[in-house]
């Protein structure tokens, strides 16, 4: 591997590099409106954008900045192709529903390429061939039952033994006419345009609960509040459950991509391994320069190795694909699981019909985000929608559900264990600049963190949504849970739910 690359100190999206978005205020009074969405990622931005557009009045609500989260992160595929999916759901929902879930997709995927040409966009959107390879006996076999699932489904498709570009492969299939995009350049336009047609954004507005009833009230942090006839919450994690306990049906993985300019032409396409670990790969041209993005190394939140190992790992694939010649940047994101793997689109509950949820899109949040904005449009304005039945959050389908859940809760429960048995091996005198560890702070484990000026973060190490013992996150800086996926910043500031609170500061016991 060549070691004279420069590595990007800093993990940052390369979507963020290109664009910068307006800031907008946070919600000081209480307000009233039709609609109040929770969370300003794909999801959420559409439905404002679509609502907006529908005449509905419309507040969306951030408690970060808009497209700061997995929509900002993301490889930006926009396509149905969604790894090893249609024979599994034609054998586990069967024929229906598997070429429903194809179909809500690829709808998606041209809502997004007439919404492209409709306001013209400019985002670096480009019709790209997706492909899936194997590079086993094992795999191929899988994908030639895949090829068979997408003939019975009237799904297009091309099986072949080879691909474009330069890996070992023994099969794939191709799905022709997918896209590829810049998920910020594209979405800057629809705040825009959602703005312009009423509808209003608040950032740094922290949504804590909900008074349910015909009117719901959003609570947020400093108290304001917004009542309105519906709810979505597309926080990712949904912010607000009813009850319905969705931590334990679904798992967080994180994972990673590298951009980087290659000594080998790329030849297009966007690429995708059955086999793990996942190998996936597209292009992306900035400032007239194509750069190819290598992603993959996924793992549940909080039981990865070092950070470090996942970005060399990618590091290594790219230089034996294409040859680098300079890495600019990486980053990692967040990616919601359902145990049945399809994502929970709708009410939050049978009871609750005004509060609605989208989330567990797995890695195919641009498409299947797009799909969740759409049914929630004709879901708010009371017109059919093919989907709704499909995504329901309150389904229960026992296979493979059961199954999956013993194993995912059997995993937490091994996890709290592993937690509770580990023992601080460092103490706070013993860090180093940019450097933490689990120490022991007056009897209780700690996790401490120094920072570049050499000031100490302490926090109680024990994740407040069920107690599990978060890790540290060495590239992100955050403290990860390993049970359901929580992320805290080094203050213990909560970054990513299901947990609700902060960890407890212990920087005061230091003294
Ligand atoms: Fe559930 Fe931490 S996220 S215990």
């Amino acid at each position: 591997m060549n070691s004279n690359h420069t590595w990007p100190n800093a993990p940052e999206p390369l979507w963020k590099v290109e664009n910068s978005l307006e800031a907008h205020p946070p919600l000081r009074e209480d307000m009233s409106t039709d609609v109040v969405i929770v969370g300003g990622g794909i999801t959420g931005i559409t439905a404002g954008y679509l609502l907006a557009n529908e005449g509905k009045k419309v507040i969306i609500i951030e408690s970060d900045r808009l497209l700061n989260g997995t929509t900002g992160h993301t490889s930006a595929k926009i396509t149905a192709q969604h790894d090893l999916i249609y024979d599994e759901f034609l054998n586990h929902f069967g024929q229906e529903k598997a070429k429903l879930y194809y179909e809500a997709n690829n709808d998606a995927l041209q809502f997004i390429k007439q919404t492209v040409d409709t306001l013209s966009i400019s985002c670096s959107y480009s019709e790209e061939d997706a492909y899936l390879y194997a590079s086993t006996e094992e795999y191929a076999r899988k994908l030639s039952n895949e090829m068979r699932a997408y003939q019975k489904l009237g799904i297009q498709g091309e099986f072949m033994n080879s691909i474009p570009i330069d890996v070992s492969v023994k099969a794939a299939i191709s799905m022709k006419n997918q896209g590829q995009f810049d998920p910020i350049a594209y979405l800057a336009p629809l705040i825009q345009n959602f703005k312009e047609k009423g509808g209003q954004v608040f950032e740094q507005t922290v949504a804590i609960d909900v008074e349910k009833g015909s009117n719901p009230v959003i609570i947020t942090k400093t108290g304001a509040k917004i009542t309105c006839e519906t709810i979505i919450a597309s926080t990712h994690f949904p912010f607000y459950d009813g009850n319905a306990l969705y931590f334990s049906r679904m798992y967080a993985e994180r994972s990673y991509v590298l951009a980087a300019k290659t000594k080998k032409a790329y030849p297009g396409g966007m690429y995708l391994s059955a086999e793990n670990p996942k190998r996936s790969l597209r292009s992306h041209t900035l400032g007239g320069e194509k750069l190819v993005l290598f992603g993959g190394e996924s793992h549940k939140t909080g039981q990865g190795h070092r950070m470090s190992d996942h970005y060399q790992a990618l590091k290594f694939f790219g230089e034996e694909t294409f040859g680098l010649t300079e890495v600019l940047y990486r980053w990692s994101a967040q990616d919601l699981f359902t145990l049945d793997k399809l994502p929970y689109i709708g009410p939050v509950t049978k009871s609750e019909p005004n509060i609605l949820i989208a989330t567990g899109f797995h890695k195919w949040g641009m498409t299947n985000g797009t799909a969740a904005a759409l049914l929630f449009r004709d879901y708010i304005l009371e017109k059919t929608n093919p989907y709704l039945d499909l995504f329901t959050p309150s389904r229960f389908y026992a296979d493979p559900s059961i199954k999956t859940f013993l194993v995912q809760n059997a995993d937490v429960a091994g996890q709290f264990v592993k937690g509770k048995l580990s023992f601080p091996t460092k103490q706070v005198s013993d860090l180093n600049i940019d450097e933490a560890a689990v120490v022991r702070v007056n009897g209780k484990k700690a996790g401490a963190y120094k920072d570049k000026h050499g000031k100490l973060h302490v926090v109680d190490t024990t994740c407040t949504h069920l107690h599990c013992e978060v890790a540290w996150n060495d590239d992100d800086r955050t403290w990860d849970c390993p049970c359901h996926g929580s992320r805290f910043n080094i203050d213990g500031q909560v970054v990513e739910g299901p947990a609700e609170k902060p960890l407890i500061d212990l920087t005061g016991e230091l003294e």
